[in-house]
């Protein structure tokens, strides 16, 4: 257990409400260290001992590290002084400089988890800029690896690249799913079965990924020379790889430019 006091400024959202919940789930902090805020004014987690504010300023005053989980568009609107604290941010778009520059926070942490946070199976890299202390690297470490697994990347560049990747979180399984199950009914199996036989593929089947190397598994797939090698090389053929960079850059690309408030 960790004995700073945590803020999280829209923890009551998707994200921010997710990792409130699992933080105090998993023993981070004593429950009575966690500060949450939105505008709207309740949540459950009140009854377990956290504090719900509706005054961000008043939260940032009480907290040694703050969590800005609020959407991009709604972060100019916040107006807080975190001179002396760390935030971390989990906002997409929204660089640390700006984040410095309008909290006046000492130490600024990008962090992108994903809405698997909801399910504790989110990955989530992280960035520090300015001077963040060993022992804060390990907190943000240890608070991210509540809702999953986490990692420091290098470069901030990374953290706008990886929005577009597990920032997604289930989309590209969900649209590989949809397209599956589209046309397996074009080609005439019923909706029932079509939406089974392709929960199974993303959702069930995929699980024996966990343990085993999927370039070892796409390999031996190809070497059985089977329906699966055919279905796969169909694949190939029709640029599926060059395809996803295309789509991880548009999305990039939109993490670097397009969300500024
Ligand atoms: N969802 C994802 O999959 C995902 C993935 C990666 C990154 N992100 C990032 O995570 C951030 C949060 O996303 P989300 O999906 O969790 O959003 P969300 O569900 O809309 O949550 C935002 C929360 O902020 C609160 N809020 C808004 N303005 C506020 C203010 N002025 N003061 C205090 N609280 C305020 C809202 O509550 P009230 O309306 O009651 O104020 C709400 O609880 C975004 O910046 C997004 O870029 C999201």
């Amino acid at each position: 257990m960790i004995n700073e006091t945590l803020g999280i400024i829209g923890g009551t959202g998707w994200l921010g409400g997710a990792i409130a919940k699992a933080v105090l789930a998993k023993g981070l902090v004593p429950s009575g260290n966690l500060i949450i805020s939105n505008r709207s004014g309740n949540h459950p987690l009140v009854q377990q001992g956290a504090s719900l504010v509706t005054d961000n300023q008043d939260l940032v005053d009480r907290s040694a590290v703050v969590i800005i989980a609020v959407r991009p568009e709604q972060f100019t609107s916040l107006n807080i002084n975190a001179t002396g604290k760390t935030v971390i941010s989990l906002m997409a778009g929204i660089t640390a400089q700006a984040i410095a520059t309008q909290t006046l926070a000492a130490a600024v942490v990008r962090a992108m988890p994903n809405a698997a946070v909801e399910i504790e199976q989110s990955f989530t890299p992280w960035y520090c800029s300015g001077g963040v202390e060993a022992t804060t690297k390990i907190l943000v470490q240890r608070l991210f690896e509540c809702v999953g697994t986490a990692a420091e990347v290098q470069e901030e560049d990374f953290i706008d690249y990886l929005s577009a990747l597990s920032g997604t979180g289930p989309a590209f399984p969900a649209l590989l799913m949809t397209a599956l199950a589209n046309q397996a009914m074009l080609a005439g199996i019923p909706g029932d079965i079509a939406q089974l036989a392709a929960k199974n593929v993303v959702v069930n089947s995929s699980q024996l990924l966990a343990s085993r190397d999927a370039q070892q598994m796409i390999d031996a797939l190809v070497a059985y020379r089977g329906v699966t090698a055919a279905a796969l090389q169909a694949m190939t053929q029709g640029h599926f790889e060059e395809q996803i960079g295309r789509a991880l850059q548009a999305g990039a690309a939109v993490a670097r430019t397009g969300l500024q408030a």
